[in-house]
């Protein structure tokens, strides 16, 4: 970390100085900017856009928004324009997109998770996973970068390019500035978000609800992604999982976009993700397709939720 003139103020730390600061590959820095701009438009069209179904359906079956579509748009256009994207997998399409063969980075992008919260106006978020090369298929150890950008009531963006975890807050003038850096999460936490039917749990997984009451864990779930991880990020602690049900045996979330970006900044934070039996980052892309189900947060609330799927199932 390059040292500051004493009396520097956060918000005097944009985003391209912080990744200056922090990250010495400048293409690597383009294209987390190039994202960083894409949300300037993506929120622009959340607060006026109309909020139509598109008419289609994503490769999960989904009914694809107007909004999810468009965004997804936004996304590819900039880093398209960024010059270094070698290949783009995205939630909202169904196959990699092959961009530019001497691209340095691989991308991996939800453009809007969370889309069918907008029309309550609940909030939403997108979800970045960078690779080096082209190969879209990798672990998630092999992760050189992931960021997420929170559409709450402030528009806030959390980057990790693997030297801490550190969250901006969009002025008034759309530029992104330091709130904090170093994210650090506590061992064991006193909230809890649990995805998915209660009453499709396993043995397990009720078990570790039970356990998390027991030891006091309030259940704090709005339905988004982004959101519920972020909650747990900034307070530094807590448990989210989205399980395997008795009907959904390999959960509901996507590894290569959803769990493996989140799995790298709480494990930059300090904090685990797991199936229930592996880390998520150690798990290898079987398809762009691939779900897991997932325990991410304080390491030994983690580590708990292992405990109980692997004595209980
Ligand atoms: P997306 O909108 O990108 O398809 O993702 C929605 C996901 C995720 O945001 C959230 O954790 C999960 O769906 C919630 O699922 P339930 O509605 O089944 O709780
Ligand atoms: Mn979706
Ligand atoms: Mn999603
Ligand atoms: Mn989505």
């Amino acid at each position: 970390m390059v040292a500051r003139e004493p009396g520097t103020t956060p918000f005097q730390i944009d985003l391209r100085r912080h990744l200056r600061e922090n990250e010495e590959d400048r293409d690597l820095t383009r294209v987390i900017c190039e994202i960083a701009t894409a949300s300037r438009y993506v929120i622009h069209s959340i607060r006026t856009g109309e909020l139509g179904v598109a008419g289609t359906s994503n490769l999960y079956g989904e009914e694809q928004l107007a909004l999810d579509v468009l965004s997804d748009r936004i996304l590819r256009k900039r880093l398209v324009h960024s010059g270094v994207v070698s290949s783009i997998a995205s939630e909202e399409s169904s196959e990699i997109l092959s961009v530019n063969l001497t691209g340095k980075y691989a991308v991996v992008y939800d453009p809007l998770d969370g889309s069918s919260l907008v029309d309550v106006n609940l909030a939403v978020g997108t979800i970045v996973g960078i690779y080096r090369g082209e190969d879209i298929l990798q672990r998630g150890r092999n992760l050189v970068a992931a960021l997420y950008i929170l559409y709450g009531p402030r528009c806030t963006l959390v980057y990790s390019t693997g030297n801490g975890v550190h969250e901006f807050a969009m002025n008034a003038l759309m530029e992104y500035t330091l709130v904090q850096e170093n994210i650090r999460m506590k061992p064991s936490g006193t909230i809890y978000s649990p995805g998915g039917q209660r009453n499709k749990y396993t043995p397990g997984v009720e078990k570790l609800v039970q356990a998390l009451e027991a030891k006091g864990s309030k259940l704090r779930y709005s339905g988004g992604f982004v959101p519920d991880i972020n909650q747990i990020l900034i307070k530094g602690q807590g448990l989210f999982l989205y399980p395997h049900l008795q009907d959904k045996p390999e959960g509901k979330l996507r590894l290569l976009y959803e769990l493996n970006p989140m799995a790298f900044l709480i494990e930059q934070a300090g904090g685990a993700a797991s199936n229930g039996r592996e880390r998520i980052l150690d798990i290898d892309p079987k398809a762009i397709d691939h779900r897991e189900p997932v325990f991410i947060g304080s390491k030994e609330d983690v580590a708990m939720a292992e405990k109980f799927v692997q004595e209980f199932g």
